[in-house]
């Protein structure tokens, strides 16, 4: 087998950890890094801010960025070559959801989140493992969603978090251990077998088993919406103060993001949000970012990139605000093109089907420069648009991992 050439990632995110340890020691806020500490090896120079990667700048502010990915897609040469480059956290966009993992009862598969975790460790990116209890029927195995006795729905549970959980112990960070348990534009429970099989305390006995399993784990709530349907942030808080209040272990709560162009962010309001959940406690994350343009919008970029800048704003407004990931890595392959509720191609991503950074990757870019170093009479923070970000390392393929029952990497 070839060597594989040390992946700049590695060596930035050394440099990155002790900046901003340096950084934490002297009590310098948020974002307040230096450019003279503030400075990352591999050809990243904060004060020349067009040499560096968005995991670069982000390190530094510090902030997880993460995408999603596939199994065939952390094997393609341009879009493993962007991950490694630009990201810090990957989530497995399906491969660790139910469907995926035990989409018939016994019948394990882990071939495609082993692929994917297996790339993140060999990258330095950490996991955030999406999801163990999606409450939508919908995206619920029939098999599973056709279960009727609490009892048989329980032990289907019990054994789905067991197995998958105890198998990536130790390499997934953080996991959604339930997504969207509110109904998708209200603000009552979601339609799952889940809230109407087995009661009210099945997110906390989730959360409860989980922890047992992998102590080390982050445990995330995730939630589609609670930004911006009426009343259905309050929905989120009380069910997590609820959770809180009988002792649940859990960490974060995951505001998932999918925005329309045509959707104005009130940043503001979005940071207030955040801050109650972090009021509590709890960290925060906009797990799943995207932005909808109108194929008919011939400005539909220059929209997008401002959606995009506010959503980041309105994260780095917020100390507890620790992670933004992209759903999604360039417009060649988004949900949001299948699912029919607005006009594809809806190029929603930093990358555009080429992998040329657009619009919106300067403006979270200028963004996260400004953070790490803000302007100066003599420096720009904002690079202008460049053709493409710094080239990458060239990545060989992630090697095969074989099938045993506890990953490995
Ligand atoms: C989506 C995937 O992107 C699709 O490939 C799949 O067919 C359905 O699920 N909210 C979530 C994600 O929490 O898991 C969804 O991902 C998008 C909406």
């Amino acid at each position: 087998m070839l060597d594989r050439p040390e992946p700049m990632i590695r060596r930035v995110a050394l440099t990155a950890v002790l900046t901003v340890g340096l950084v934490g020691l002297l009590g310098a806020p948020r974002g307040a890094a230096s450019a003279a500490t503030a400075q990352a090896e591999g050809g990243c120079e904060v004060s020349r801010p067009a040499t560096c990667s968005l995991s670069e700048l982000a390190a530094l502010v510090p902030l997880r960025i993460g995408s999603t990915a596939e199994a065939e897609e952390v094997v393609d040469g341009p879009y493993a070559d962007t991950l490694a480059r630009e990201f810090s956290s990957l989530t497995p966009e399906n491969a660790l959801k139910w469907y995926s993992t035990q989409p018939n009862p016994g019948e394990w598969r882990f071939e495609a989140a082993d692929a994917v975790v297996g790339f993140a460790r060999e990258y330095g990116m950490q996991v955030r493992g999406h999801t163990l209890l999606w409450a939508q029927d919908t995206y619920t195995p029939t098999w599973v969603s056709s279960i009727d006795n609490a009892a048989e729905l329980n032990a289907a549970v019990e054994t789905q978090i067991r197995t998958v959980v105890g198998r990536y112990a130790g390499s997934v960070a953080r996991w959604d251990v339930v997504n969207e348990p509110l109904s998708t534009l209200g603000t009552g429970p979601s339609d799952s077998v889940f809230w109407s099989v087995l009661g009210p305390d099945w997110i906390a006995d989730a959360f409860r088993l989980a922890h047992e399993l992998d102590p080390t784990a982050e445990l995330w709530l995730n939630e589609i919406g609670s930004d911006w349907v009426p009343g259905k942030h309050q929905a989120l808080l009380d069910l997590v103060s609820g959770l809180i209040d009988q002792g649940v272990p859990i960490h974060g709560v995951g505001i998932q993001g999918h925005r329309l162009n045509s959707q104005p962010v009130d940043g503001v309001a979005l940071a207030a949000q955040m801050r109650e959940f972090t009021d509590l406690g709890l960290s925060v994350a906009i797990t799943e970012l995207d932005v909808a343009t109108d194929p008919s919008d011939p400005d539909g970029f220059t929209a997008q990139a401002g959606v995009y800048r506010s959503m980041f704003e309105a994260c780095l407004a917020v100390a507890g605000c620790e992670e933004v990931t992209m759903w999604g890595l360039t417009d060649a392959s988004t949900w949001l093109d299948s699912i029919g509720i607005v006009p594809a191609p809806t190029r929603p991503l930093l990358f555009d089907e080429q992998f040329m950074a657009k619009p919106a990757y300067w403006a979270v870019h200028g963004l996260l420069a400004q953070q790490v170093a803000p302007p100066t009479s003599s420096t720009t923070s904002t690079p202008q648009p460049a053709p493409n970000p710094p080239a990458p390392p060239t990545l060989m393929p992630a090697a095969p991992v074989p099938a045993v029952p506890r990953f490995t990497g």
